[in-house]
């Protein structure tokens, strides 16, 4: 049985890299984004079939019914990752950054977010154990406020927030839906911008850490593994001292 994956903000980064791995173990995938040529040749390198929807989760009512034409065209969707995210430094507090964050990463991951389980529930997967599974990459960002980039934080900390309120959804139901939320430190990709930073892995490593975390199920995974630390630190940290490091 043929088993599907969708990614959203499968065009670059973690969600190409993931893509490039599920492929690899097998899964059809579905890449969804704004960059169509780039997910065109995306597909077309990977050794299984593969979808492609352009969608902008700024638009959230259009990106809801992209994502489910998407689904529609999938013989089975297993996995829908929920990848897509932007973040601005932006100490000057200008409206126009803070509010395409929300747009993208709060917004336009509830509206996709709801669509999965939506989806999931109304065709569960015959061929697993669960009826389906959501995976959203967060950060560990969402441990701290950041008074380079307030928006991006916060945004990471409602993804976490939120995933962890499906999961408590899910008690009771008579659907099952696996729910894993990935909290990433630094990863090399085009939103690190080509700085070096402490702890940080590449999209393919990070990507065979979630693809891990898929196959065991995880509720909650960091990437890398030692960034667990750093998160405990942050959220044990006073604010005083926070506010020394991230004004
Ligand atoms: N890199 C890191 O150090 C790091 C650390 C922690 C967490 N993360 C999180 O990891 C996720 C993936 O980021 P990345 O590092 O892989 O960066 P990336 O290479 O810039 O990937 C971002 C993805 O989001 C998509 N996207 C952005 N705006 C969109 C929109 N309006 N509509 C639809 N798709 C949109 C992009 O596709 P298009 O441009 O084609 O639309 C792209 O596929 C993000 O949620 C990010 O917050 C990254």
């Amino acid at each position: 049985m043929t088993r599907g994956a969708i990614i959203v903000g499968g065009s670059s980064g973690i969600g190409e890299a993931l893509a490039r791995k599920l492929a690899a173990d097998g899964y059809e995938i579905g890449l969804a984004a704004r960059r169509t040529e780039r997910m065109r040749e995306i597909g077309a390198s990977l050794p299984t079939q593969a979808y492609v929807a352009t969608l902008d989760l700024r638009d959230t009512a259009d990106a809801r019914r992209g994502f489910f034409q998407l689904a529609d065209a999938m013989p089975s969707v297993d996995v829908v990752v929920l990848s897509a995210g932007i973040g601005h430094e932006n100490p000057a507090l200008e409206w126009g950054p803070e509010c395409e964050t929300i747009d993208v990463n709060v917004r336009g991951f509830a509206a996709l977010a709801t669509a999965a389980v939506e989806y999931f529930e109304a065709n569960p997967v015959c061929a697993s154990d669960v009826d389906g599974h959501l995976v959203g990459i967060s950060s560990v960002a969402s441990a701290f406020g950041n008074g380079a980039a307030p928006a991006y934080n916060a945004s990471k900390a409602f993804v976490s927030t939120y995933l962890e309120g499906l999961r408590h959804r899910q008690a009771g139901r008579k659907t099952d839906v696996a729910v894993t939320t990935v909290e990433p430190g630094f990863v090399d990709t085009e939103m690190a911008m080509g700085e070096n930073l402490f702890w940080m892995c590449s999209p393919e490593t990070a990507a065979r850490q979630i693809a891990r975390a898929i196959r065991k199920r995880k509720r909650h995974v960091y990437v890398t593994r030692r960034w667990r630390l750093v998160s405990w630190l942050l959220r044990a940290t006073p604010e005083p001292l926070l506010r020394r490091l991230f004004a």
